[in-house]
């Protein structure tokens, strides 16, 4: 059997939209095994161990398996596989769990029928499902990323981030589609707005790079989706706008939201009161998660023969 933990990611990181990525000590966990029996079977739990139900065409799993198998038909064989999966943070809250389901899925099966497809073929069969690089690159490789993608070719950058820097993740009860929340930045951008997204994309980086949170915090601001993801929900927006009056340490909207990322060197105890005091006077209902950083990325064992 193979056993795959494939880390949570957080994209867009601010300024860094459809490019920068970070991994989180996180895991959704996969299982895959052959048995000597027919059935083809697919089974997530999620934190609760309660069974999650997808439509067929919402399965990525399913729908990565049936992509491998048009470019490896006679290696791979649906009838006897078995793939359990748990999933350990929530679906659509911008943690990356579509990049998360694809490159578990990827490298499952990779590993299962010795396909040896390297790392570069797996991102561009993962690309090719998820459509944009910035989660599946962090999945794979753990790190901070730095994904680009010209002429559809992949080229991606990954940076070890300091053990020093602790991560709290503010997740609402909020479900956003990736999908919706991607139509509302439309398609053209203002040139000031692209002008100040690249010098602070440029702060990011250099922060990451020299460990320095106050770069981080310098160029976290975003002028191209934030604003307006976080107007597609009234009280999400309201808090978000509320603790940035309140909160220095550096903060985004995860991926398309609604979790909310912060990074800190200090613990949270504080900054968790305010971030419970004013999430309970806007009534969102939400959990905290501490975490950090993971610098490795897909961890894979063989368990038993
Ligand atoms: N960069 C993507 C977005 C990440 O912000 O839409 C979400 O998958």
């Amino acid at each position: 059997m193979i056993k795959i933990k494939v880390p949570a990611t957080s994209a867009n990181l601010g300024p860094g939209y459809d490019s920068f990525g970070l991994a989180l000590n996180l895991f959704n966990i996969y299982e895959f095994s052959q048995k000597k029996d027919d059935q083809f079977n697919i089974s997530i739990k999620d934190s609760n161990n309660k069974i999650v139900n997808f439509k067929k065409e919402d399965n990525l799993i399913l729908k990565t398996l049936l992509t491998m198998k048009e470019y490896y038909p006679d290696q791979i064989e649906t009838k006897g596989l078995k793939i359990k999966v748990d999933l350990n943070y929530p679906l659509d809250r911008g943690l990356g769990s579509s990049a998360n389901a694809i490159i578990g899925t990827l490298c499952g099966i990779n590993e299962i029928f010795n396909l040896e497809l390297n790392n570069k073929k797996i991102l561009d069969l993962a690309l090719q499902i998820e459509g944009h690089p910035d989660n599946i690159v962090p999945a794979l490789l753990g790190g901070f990323t730095i994904s680009q993608v010209e002429k559809r070719q992949l080229n991606y950058e990954k940076f070890p981030v300091s053990k020093k820097i602790n991560i709290l993740l503010f997740i609402p009860n909020l479900e956003i589609k990736t999908k919706n929340a991607r139509k509302i930045i439309g398609t053209k951008i203002d040139i000031n707005a692209a002008s100040q997204n690249i010098a602070n994309a440029s702060l990011v980086t250099a922060g990451f790079i020299k460990n320095d949170l106050d770069l981080i915090k310098k160029g976290s601001k975003d002028y191209i989706h934030q604003k307006k993801r976080l107007s597609l929900n009234n009280k999400l927006n309201m808090f978000f706008n509320e603790i940035s009056k309140m909160i220095e340490i550096p903060f985004f909207l995860s991926g398309s939201g609604s979790t909310i990322i912060f990074l800190s060197k200090k613990d949270f105890t504080e900054k968790e009161e305010i971030l419970k005091m004013k999430a309970k006077d806007l009534g969102i209902v939400n959990y905290l998660i501490e975490t950090q950083v993971n610098n490795q990325g897909i961890i894979i064992n063989k368990v038993g023969d």
